[in-house]
């Protein structure tokens, strides 16, 4: 199998990787042939697979674009990613030049071209840890040298919680994370759902994922709303991605739950 110079020798080239499998289906250059064949199958299963990823980026921008405009200059995005087309520090930082950005996740790819991309910015960096550890993400030095947890924060937490299982607890761990933030702090979620869909499909994603580095956990809108506990969901609440505060340019769907996911922004009082 190919090893590109690109990727950390770490990086297991045979087991396709949930961040790998995203960047392909945004066209992005960080995949291996294992990521690309589970989302061509994807795809074959769910013809707007390649739209839904995107409709899921285009969210994150929109929701950084209102974080900033709302006041937030201090961003944790956990589950980061492999960096794509309109990275939060990017988008941050050029609505507010004083805005910091620190990415999160497990994915030595994601980390390591995440690394090349921000050296020289001291405003933004890459931390490798895991949302089933909080702890061990709020007490980073690198998080808290950037992230001072008095002043509201955008806690982003954009298209990973479908990463977790029941068994890990994922409520649990947003609500660790959300006790550490101040009032004023904001919490931005998608996540991916099978609502609307026939259970064969649900059943062949689900098989499609169980092969990957992280199995899928899709949730209906009342397990995903339940994750925004002790937030206040601001309008439009809790919406299919396409239809939280859309802008001129974004994709359209004919029924926006072909972008198969939920979003939404919650305000901490
Ligand atoms: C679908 S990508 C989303 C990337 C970005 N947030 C976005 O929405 O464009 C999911 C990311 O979550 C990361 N991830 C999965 N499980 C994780 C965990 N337990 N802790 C931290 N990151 C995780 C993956 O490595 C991957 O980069």
């Amino acid at each position: 199998m190919e090893h590109e110079s690109w990727a950390p020798p770490e990086v297991d080239v045979e087991r396709a990787n949930v961040a790998r499998i995203y960047d392909a289906l945004l066209g992005g250059s960080h995949n291996f042939a294992v990521d690309r064949d589970v989302a061509s199958a994807l795809t074959a299963i769910e013809p707007s697979s390649r739209e839904a990823a995107r409709a899921n980026r285009q969210f994150l921008g929109r929701a950084v674009r209102f974080l900033v405009k709302s006041g937030i200059r201090q961003f944790l995005d956990i589950g980061s990613g492999v960096p794509t087309l309109g990275n939060v520090h990017e988008i941050a930082q050029s609505a507010a030049p004083d805005a910091r950005v620190v990415y999160v996740d497990t994915d030595p790819v994601a980390i390591a071209h995440s690394k090349s991309i921000l050296a020289g910015n001291d405003q933004a960096t890459i931390v490798q840890a895991d949302l089933r550890e909080p702890d061990v993400i709020l007490s980073h030095p690198d998080v808290n040298r950037l992230i001072d947890f008095d002043r509201p924060v955008g806690l982003l937490l954009v298209a990973v919680l479908h990463f977790i299982t029941e068994e890990e607890h994922p409520g649990d761990l947003v609500r660790r994370l959300a006790d550490a933030l101040p009032p004023g702090s904001h919490l931005v979620i998608s996540h991916a759902t099978l609502d609307g869909r026939a259970p064969q499909v649900n059943e062949a994603i689900e098989k499609l994922y169980s092969r990957t580095s992280a199995p899928g956990r899709p949730r209906d809108h009342a397990s995903v709303k339940a994750f925004f506990d002790g937030f206040e969901i601001l309008e439009p609440g809790l919406v299919y991605l396409p239809q939280w505060r859309p802008e001129e340019g974004d994709l359209k769907f004919e029924r926006p739950e072909q972008a198969w996911g939920y979003a939404g922004v919650g305000l901490k009082t």
